[in-house]
């Protein structure tokens, strides 16, 4: 099964609520991708509490990266590298996945590589599209980020816009949580909207005047929260679903409209998304035609490579790997790390 030419990653993953190890080969098969995700334990308080995360990735982390061992039938041995997460994200919650990455290389003796969780969402297309290679985009929506970016090459960043306060998944959670739905709010509201009309409310698209691919999604926030308001004050009965798809069809024309504006521009012909929101299925199918009418290829991972995992994480590390990146047992978490900064 593996070659003495094969790079074997073992990655970890802790940035948030989900504690993940997997077995990448290459960069691009994946042989385990162990994710326990803490969801249930957080949606009693209606989002995530970073302490109680911290707390179960400790819990969990030794055991995720058993599982991911022998579930791609390998052992430590076969592993050629540490690959993890150390920014950005929780502070507390990095540092679980990076200790732990760090024990396994100081008493192994295998090279460490640290990657940043954004590099990470991008590098889930190459899991399962294995001729995509860049120079291309990538629409990165997460629960933290939104970002337009050019892929100039592996580990290579140029980003051309982001959002200026609120990323679109947390406008996700936000409205979710406003409309009662709870938490998580993005695959809830996904759900709902299919029983919707996106036409119902007239929500804003906003834009950034001085900078056309930067996103701004708090007005959007609150104009559902002032409809939901003057809704009650009316008396008027609330259509939940009604809501949520014409929330949901806002954020949706606004990233859609961003990444063709970066494509027409920029001349590119590979288009690609990542992230949360990217598993987003009125997303997915709008960019889909968008980039067909434009002649554009459209790359995404599948939905579970899209919310926060650590395939992933082995990808963008076997690319650092291969270009001889290397963290030393110095390692930290950095919380705030930015895209293509070290
Ligand atoms: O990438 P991710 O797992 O974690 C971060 O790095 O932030 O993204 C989580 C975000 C959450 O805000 C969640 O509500 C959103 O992605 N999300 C979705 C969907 N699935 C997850 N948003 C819209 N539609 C979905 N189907
Ligand atoms: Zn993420």
């Amino acid at each position: 099964m593996k070659n003495e030419k094969d790079v074997l990653i073992l990655a970890i993953e802790s940035s948030c609520d989900e504690t993940a190890a997997a077995v990448v080969k290459n960069g691009r098969e994946v042989l385990s991708n162990i994710i326990s995700s803490q969801i249930a334990l957080h949606t009693l308080y209606g989002g995530v509490v970073p302490e109680i995360a911290s707390r179960k990735h400790i819990e969990k982390v030794n055991q995720v990266v058993e599982e991911a061992l022998k579930e791609a039938e390998v052992t430590m041995d076969d592993i050629t590298a540490i690959a993890v997460t150390y920014g950005p994200g929780l502070v507390g919650a990095l540092l679980v996945g990076v200790s732990a990455a760090k024990a396994i290389a100081f008493a192994t003796g295998k090279p460490l590589v640290g990657v940043h969780h954004i590099e990470g969402h991008i590098s889930a297309n190459y899991i399962e599209n294995k001729e995509l290679e860049p120079p291309f985009a990538c629409l990165v929506v997460s629960g933290g980020h939104t970002h337009l970016v050019v892929v100039k090459d592996y580990g290579e960043y140029e980003i051309l816009g982001k959002t200026r306060d609120d990323a679109a998944g947390e406008a996700f959670d936000k409205v979710a949580r406003a409309i009662g739905l709870g938490y998580p709010g993005g695959p809830k509201i996904d759900k709902v909207a299919k029983e919707g009309n996106p036409e119902a409310i007239s929500f804003p698209r906003a834009k950034v005047s001085d900078a056309v691919y930067d996103f701004s999604f708090s007005g959007l926030k609150s104009a559902v929260l002032n409809y939901l308001n003057s809704c009650e004050m009316k008396g008027i009965e609330v259509k939940q679903a009604d809501v949520a798809a014409s929330f949901q069809k806002s954020v949706v024309d606004v990233l859609v409209e961003h990444a063709m504006l970066a494509v027409k521009e920029y001349g590119f012909t590979k288009l690609a998304i990542a992230g949360g929101v990217a598993s987003n299925s009125a997303l997915r199918s709008a960019m889909q035609e968008a980039c067909k009418k434009n002649g554009v290829t459209f790359y995404y991972p599948s939905p579970v490579l899209c919310t926060d995992n650590a395939a992933m994480i082995g990808a963008a590390g076997y690319y650092d790997y291969i270009k001889g990146i290397r963290s030393g047992y110095d390692l930290n978490a950095v919380p705030n790390l930015k895209l293509g900064e070290r």
